[in-house]
C-alpha cells in the first residue's frame, strides 16, 4: 500500500499546499489585531523567534514522522511504535483533534463566504449594520452556504493529493499573494495610512507580559498549523528527494511573511478609512473583527471612493479571507480521510463520502449553537459560564488539545522513534543536515525545553479554562 501511495508533485507545489494549510484566519485577522495591542515590534520580535525556535523544529519532527511512515497520524503512531496501545491514543487525537477542529473552522469558512456573497452582490451596508452578524449565523441562508462550502471543498480533496490538493493550492496561494499584495499597496497609500504602521510597528516592549508570551506562542503554533496531523498527512505525500528542513524553512518563512503584510493592511486601513476609530477598543476576537468591525471601516470608504468602490473592496478583502481558510480547510479535513483510506483500506471517494456525514452532523449541531436550538445553545456549564457546543469544540480541541499534540510528537520522536532514526529522515534530501548545527539543535530543543513549554501551556490552559 505505501508503495502506491500519492506524492505531491515538486517541492514547490509541496510547499504551497503546506503554506495555503498555514496561512489562514489566524494569519490575516488575528496576527495583526494581537501584534498591534500586545507591543507591536516587539510582538513580532518574539513572534519570529518563536516560529524559527519552537515551531519550525516541531514541524520538521511531524513531516519527518509522517514522511517515514507514509501514513497519517494514526498509522503513523502505529507502524513506528508496533502498535503499541499508549501511543495508539497519540494517533486518535492527532485525528479527532483536526476533524473536531474542521467542524468549527467550517463554520466560520461559511460566515466569510456568505459575507463575501454580500460585498459582491452590493450589501456592503447591510454587513456594516448592528445586528446583521447575529441574523446571518442563525438564518436560514447559512445551511445554503454550507453546503456549496462543503462541495467546494470536496471537490479539492476528491482530485487527490496531486490534482486536487497540490493543483488547487498552485492557483489559490499566488492569487492570494497577489491580492494581499494589491490591497496592501492600496491601504498604503491612502491618507492617514502610516498612523495605523506606527500603531503596529512601534515597539512597547512593556507589554510583553506572562499571557502575551505564551499568546504568542499559541498564535505562532496554530499558525503554522502544528499539532493537528496536518504535517504528519502532508510529510507522508513528501518523495524522499525532498529536503524537509528547506522545505519547512519556506513554509514558516512564507506563513511569517502573510500574517506581517495582513498587519500592513489591517490596522492602516482602520486609521485611514475611519480616522474616528479608538484603536484601544480593538477586540481580540478575530470573529468580532471579520463580522462586524470591519464591514464598518470598508463601508466607510464610501466617501472617499464611492459605494461600488468600497464594495469592491470589501469584496476582494473577503475572497482572500476565504481563499485562506479554504485552502487550510483542505488540510485538514485530509487528515481524517487519510487515516480512513490507510486503516480501514476505503476508497478516497468512499472515505470522503464517511466523512463529509459526520462533518453535517457536527457543522449543523454547532450551527444550531448558535440560538437556534436553546440545548446546543447552552449545551453545558464550566468555569462560571454557560457554554455552547461551539464553544465546547473550541476550548477542547483548538486551546486544549493542540499543545498535548505538539508535546506528544515531541517526546515520541525524540525518546521513542529515536535521534538516529530522525536524523536519518531529516538528511534524506538534505545532505547537509548531517552534522549540522541545526541538527545538534533539534535534538536538545525537541527533547527538553520544547515539551516542556507546551506541557506548561497545556496545564495552565485547562487550568484556566475549566476550573
Ligand atoms: N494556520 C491555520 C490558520 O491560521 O488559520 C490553522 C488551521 C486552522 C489550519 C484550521 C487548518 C484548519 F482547518
Amino acid at each position: 500500500m505505501a508503495a502506491s501511495r500519492e506524492q505531491f508533485g515538486s517541492r514547490l507545489g509541496f510547499v504551497l499546499a503546506a503554506a495555503g494549510s498555514a496561512v489562514g484566519i489566524g494569519n490575516l485577522v488575528g496576527f495583526p489585531v494581537n501584534a498591534a495591542k500586545n507591543g507591536g515590534g516587539a510582538f513580532l520580535l518574539m513572534y519570529a523567534i518563536f516560529v524559527f525556535t519552537i515551531c519550525v523544529p516541531v514541524m520538521m519532527a511531524e513531516l519527518a514522522a509522517g514522511r517515514h511512515s507514509a501514513k497519517g497520524p494514526l498509522g503513523m503512531y502505529a507502524s513506528l511504535t508496533n502498535k503499541h496501545r499508549g501511543w495508539a491514543i497519540a494517533g486518535w487525537l492527532s485525528t479527532i483533534t483536526p476533524f473536531m477542529i474542521a467542524v468549527f473552522y467550517t463554520v466560520i469558512t461559511v460566515w466569510i463566504f456568505e459575507y463575501l456573497y454580500n460585498a459582491i452582490t452590493g450589501d456592503l451596508r447591510l454587513l456594516a449594520e448592528p445586528g446583521t452578524f447575529g441574523e446571518f449565523i442563525s438564518g436560514g441562508t447559512i445551511f445554503v452556504h454550507l453546503a456549496i462550502v462543503l462541495a467546494i471543498v470536496n471537490l479539492i480533496l476528491v482530485g487527490g493529493v496531486k490534482e486536487g490538493i497540490e493543483r488547487s493550492a498552485k492557483v489559490l496561494m499566488p492569487t492570494l499573494f497577489l491580492m494581499l499584495i494589491g490591497m496592501v499597496i492600496f491601504v498604503l497609500t491612502r491618507d492617514n495610512a502610516m498612523a495605523g504602521v506606527e500603531f503596529y510597528l512601534i515597539p512597547d516592549f512593556s507589554k510583553i507580559t506572562g499571557p502575551v508570551v505564551s499568546g504568542a506562542l499559541g498564535q505562532a503554533f496554530f499558525s503554522l498549523s502544528l499539532g493537528m496531523g496536518i504535517l504528519i498527512t502532508y510529510g507522508s505525500y513528501m518523495d524522499k528527494r525532498s529536503s524537509i528542513p528547506g522545505s519547512a524553512k519556506m513554509v514558516a518563512l512564507a506563513d511569517t511573511g502573510v500574517a506581517f503584510c495582513a498587519g500592513l493592511m489591517i490596522l492602516p486601513a482602520i486609521f485611514s478609512f475611519n480616522p474616528d476609530t479608538n484603536p484601544a477598543n480593538l477586540s481580540d476576537s478575530s470573529v468580532s473583527l471579520i463580522f462586524t468591525f470591519l464591514p464598518k471601516i470598508f463601508l466607510a470608504l464610501e466617501a472617499s471612493i464611492g459605494y461600488t468602490g468600497a464594495s469592491a473592496v470589501a469584496s476582494v478583502f473577503f475572497l482572500l479571507v476565504f481563499f485562506a481558510a479554504l485552502t487550510s480547510l483542505v488540510s485538514i479535513i485530509e487528515v481524517p480521510a487519510a487515516s480512513l483510506v490507510d486503516q480501514k483500506g476505503y476508497s478516497r471517494k468512499k472515505s470522503l463520502l464517511v466523512l463529509n456525514a459526520l462533518m453535517l452532523v457536527f457543522t449543523l449541531a454547532c450551527t444550531a449553537s448558535f440560538g437556534m436550538v436553546d440545548w446546543l445553545t447552552e449545551f453545558t456549564r464550566y468555569a462560571g459560564a454557560p457554554k455552547s457546543l461551539f464553544d465546547i469544540v473550541y476550548d477542547v480541541f483548538y486551546d486544549t488539545i493542540l499543545p498535548l499534540n505538539g508535546l506528544l510528537i515531541c517526546l515520541f520522536v525524540i525518546y521513542r522513534w529515536k535521534k538516529h532514526n530522525l536524523d536519518a529522515e531529516l538528511e534524506s534530501g538534505d545532505e547537509g543536515f548531517k552534522g549540522s548545527l541545526l541538527e545538534r539543535y533539534m535534538h536538545f530543543s525537541l527533547g527538553t525545553f520544547i515539551p516542556f513549554i507546551l506541557a506548561v501551556i497545556f496545564i495552565n490552559t485547562v487550568a484556566i479554562k475549566f476550573f
